[in-house]
């Protein structure tokens, strides 16, 4: 079994400073698997030459019932380029990054490397990495301040950003998602899909999302993944995730078109979000069952005033009883082709 803290423990000073694009890059690719990912599938699959790496996604590892569009696919490797990117500033390299949507190709994103420091960023974001983790479990009753994000640089003009801190329209927000839950869960598909994903504490499974991440006490963790296949526990869930929901101080969304190369640029910018967030002590919760369903999505655009549909929703807040193990990660070597 792999020690889900081992492969956090990224020693700064073994960047090979004078080693090739290649190594470098190398180096670089562990902070880019540590990001979030649907159902911790880690759909990434990397191919390094020179001072390019060009980055594939796993057809294995697509989730039909949970993702039909492949939206979080995609949004899951934004994550791990935005990750990927700001190691390399932080090393000082820079990165031209061009988006692929061929739908007969895999190849999503090629990343050229310079050695040009054309960012500057702080150091701290590589241990911010290595500690982020998706949070679930209750908020801390703290507010928080609508400005946090406050100059962040948006990818693109069509993408937008939203804070919501009103106690009214999160709870609007949550009924959705709870409704999104309800709807997911009535759908034997994705009950057996998500049965395969779910791994008991014990499991030495390098991906999923392991029980305890979850909030599963060991014994639950066993059970579930056989019970949800057979039995629709959407009460329980939903049980659950509701007194979850009441304890959540902010929301972040951020809409943008419905395709592929805006879903790796929102993508991008949630884990800058999400970065800059877990600096400043604040956890992140993607919770994307109201995005998942078209009329669900559609009223949370009409609730939010926004221009383009939402395509990825975190819950923001304080947590101090954050679960203290990670989920496990396959090594850099496994993803590359
Ligand atoms: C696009 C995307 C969608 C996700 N959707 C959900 C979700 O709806 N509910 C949830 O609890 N976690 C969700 N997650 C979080 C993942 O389950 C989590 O990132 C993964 O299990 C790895 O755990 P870690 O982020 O703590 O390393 C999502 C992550 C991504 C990137």
């Amino acid at each position: 079994m792999r020690d889900s803290q081992a492969i956090r423990n990224i020693r700064v000073e073994d960047y090979p400073t004078r080693g090739s694009f290649q190594e470098r890059i190398e180096f670089l690719l562990q902070f880019g698997i540590l990001a979030p990912s649907t159902h911790n599938t880690q759909p990434w699959l990397f191919k390094v030459e020179n001072n390019i790496c060009k980055l594939h996604y796993d057809k294995a590892r697509i989730l039909p019932a949970a993702d039909p569009k492949q939206r979080d696919l995609h949004i899951s490797l934004g994550c791990c380029i935005e990750n990927i990117l700001t190691a390399a500033w932080v090393f000082k390299l820079s990165a031209d990054v061009q988006y692929f949507d061929s739908k007969s190709d895999t190849l999503r994103a090629m990343l050229t490397f310079r050695d040009d420091p054309v960012k500057n960023i702080n150091e701290k974001y590589l241990s911010t990495m290595q500690s982020r983790v998706n949070v679930r479990g209750f908020f801390d009753d703290l507010p928080i301040d609508t400005d946090i994000l406050d100059g962040i640089e948006l990818l693109e003009d069509n993408i937008e950003l939203k804070i919501i801190i009103n106690k009214k329209v999160i709870q609007e927000i949550s009924s959705l998602s709870l409704d999104g839950i309800t709807k997911a869960y009535g759908n034997d598909e994705f009950r057996n899909e998500i049965g395969t994903w779910v791994r008991n504490n014990f499991s030495g499974a390098n991906d999923g999302m392991v029980g305890h991440s979850l909030r599963m006490s060991t014994l639950v963790s066993v059970v579930f993944p056989f019970m949800v296949k057979r039995v629709n526990l959407k009460n329980k869930v939903i049980e659950i995730n509701k007194k979850q929901w009441e304890t959540v101080p902010g929301v972040c969304v951020l809409s943008g078109e419905e395709n592929i190369i805006s879903w790796m640029k929102v993508g991008r910018l949630a884990e800058r979000c999400m970065l800059l967030l877990e600096n400043k002590g604040i956890r992140s919760s993607i919770f994307q069952a109201a995005i998942e369903f078209d009329y669900l999505q559609e009223g949370l655009k009409k609730l939010l005033k926004m221009k383009h549909l939402p395509q990825i929703l975190f819950r923001v807040g304080y947590m101090t009883s954050i679960q203290n193990t990670f989920s496990r990660r396959l090594l850099v070597k496994e993803r590359m082709l």
